[in-house]
This record gives structure tokens, C-alpha cells and sequence, in this order.
């Protein structure tokens, strides 16, 4: 199965890249600085390039079976454009191919109809000063990919540890009582790869916690 990652140089990206190659994926990630990576393989193949960049992004997506899309963004109050133009140049580039992939994007809680489930403090503090921009368009995001694709599962993760996978944590649709939560980004990998493996979430938006 041939998968394409978007941010794959670190964080969650990054344990999906490693954990893709131990379970035989032919991997194609894409880079903007590939000089960053320390690993090589037989079965990855690098496209250096920018997810804000069409060409790139579509010369990445050519042949996968199926896409994850980890890109992040900095806190800020600068207008974020990286999600949405980015789902953009994917969407448009996989449908001048004739293939149909699975796309995961992570977005995270406090996306879409999440908002508000995080911890009092992320709810009323953190994001709306810090992270507001970058949820704005996680929405755009979000609604791009349940309007115009068929074939995607959205991601969202509580807020992200660089613990340990433990394969132990809950997958949410319903967040009703839900007041905010922890998750690995390794579990979000887990998660991750357990979904392109065996597709149980298609068109829905699990939230990970534990
Ligand atoms: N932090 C949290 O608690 C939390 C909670 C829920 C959800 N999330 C979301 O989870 C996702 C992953 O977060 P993370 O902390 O694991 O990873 P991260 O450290 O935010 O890594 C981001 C990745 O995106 C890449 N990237 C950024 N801009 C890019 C561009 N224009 N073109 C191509 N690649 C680009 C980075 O590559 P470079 O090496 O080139 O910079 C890097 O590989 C993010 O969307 C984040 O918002 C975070």
C-alpha cells in the first residue's frame, strides 16, 4: 500500500512515518528541509516541497492508496492559511488522478463541532488568544474535506504528550461530558495506522483521549 504523509518531520507525522515502514508501506513524505531527516529506507521516497506549493503536493499524492496530513502551524495572531490552501492543493491534485485514497487529516479538539469540549482553561484562554487563528482555518479545513471529498477521516487529538504508545485510548464521536484530555502523538499514530489498516471512522471525527 503506497501512503503519502504531509508533515511527517516531526511529531505526529514523524511516528506515522516510522511506524508505516516497520508494517511495509511504500511511504512518500514530503519535506520542506529533507536535509532534516536522519533516516533513509528502501521504501520511502522524499519529495521535497511545501504543502502550500500545488505542484509539490501533487507530485507527493500521485500514487498513494492513502494520505495523512499532520502539518502544524505556530501559535500566533497572524492569519493561517497552511490547512485549508493546503486540503485545497490535494484535493484538486487527487482528482486529476483517477485513485481514490483514504485521507486522515489531524486536526484537533477544539475543530468544528469539538469546539469548546477542551479543559476550562484551553476553552477560555488558549485558544481563543493563541490558537484562534489556527482553529479558524483547522474549520476551513474540516468543512472543505466533509463538502467536497467522500473518503476522509478527521483526526482529533486532545492536547499531544511525546509519551509512549500504549494502544489504550478512547475514540470519541460523542463528546457530550467531554471537558479536555491528553493523547501521544504516538497513540495518535497508532490510531492513525490502525485506521488506514482497517477503516472504521470514514466520514467521521474521532476525538482521542484517554
Ligand atoms: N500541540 C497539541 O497539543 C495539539 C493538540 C491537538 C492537535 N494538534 C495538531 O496536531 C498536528 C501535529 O502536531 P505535532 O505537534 O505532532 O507536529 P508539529 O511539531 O506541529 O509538526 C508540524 C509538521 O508540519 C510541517 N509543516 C509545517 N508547515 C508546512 C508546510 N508549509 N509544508 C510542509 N510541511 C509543513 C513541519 O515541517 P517542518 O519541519 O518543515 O517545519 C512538521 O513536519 C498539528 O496540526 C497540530 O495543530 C496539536
Amino acid at each position: 500500500m503506497n501512503l503519502t504523509i504531509f508533515g511527517a518531520s516531526k511529531g505526529i507525522g514523524y511516528e506515522v512515518l516510522t511506524r508505516a515502514l516497520n508494517d511495509d508501506f511504500n511511504v512518500t513524505a514530503l519535506f520542506r528541509k529533507p536535509e532534516k531527516l536522519q533516516l533513509t529506507h528502501e521504501r520511502l521516497t522524499i519529495v521535497t516541497g511545501d504543502f502550500l506549493d500545488f505542484s509539490s503536493v501533487k507530485e507527493a499524492a500521485k500514487e498513494a492508496d492513502a494520505i495523512v496530513v499532520t502539518v502544524g502551524a505556530l501559535p500566533g495572531r497572524k492569519p493561517v492559511r497552511l490547512f485549508s490552501t493546503g486540503t485545497q492543493h490535494l484535493l484538486r491534485a487527487i482528482n486529476e488522478t483517477s485513485r481514490n485514497p483514504l485521507i486522515l487529516a489531524v486536526t484537533g479538539i477544539g475543530a468544528g463541532d469539538s469546539r469548546g469540549h477542551g479543559s476550562f482553561f484551553y476553552n477560555r484562554f488558549f485558544q481563543p488568544a493563541l490558537l484562534n487563528k489556527i482553529y479558524e482555518d483547522k474549520d476551513r479545513q474540516e468543512e472543505l474535506l466533509m463538502r467536497t471529498y467522500q473518503k476522509w477521516i478527521i483526526v482529533r487529538p486532545g492536547m499531544l504528550t511525546n509519551g509512549k504508545e500504549t494502544g489504550v485510548y478512547r475514540t470519541l464521536t460523542d463528546y457530550n461530558d467531554i471537558k479536555g484530555g491528553k493523547i501521544s502523538r504516538a497513540d495518535t499514530a497508532h490510531f492513525i495506522l490502525s485506521q488506514i489498516k482497517n477503516p472504521t471512522f470514514i466520514r467521521k471525527t474521532p476525538l482521542l483521549i484517554y
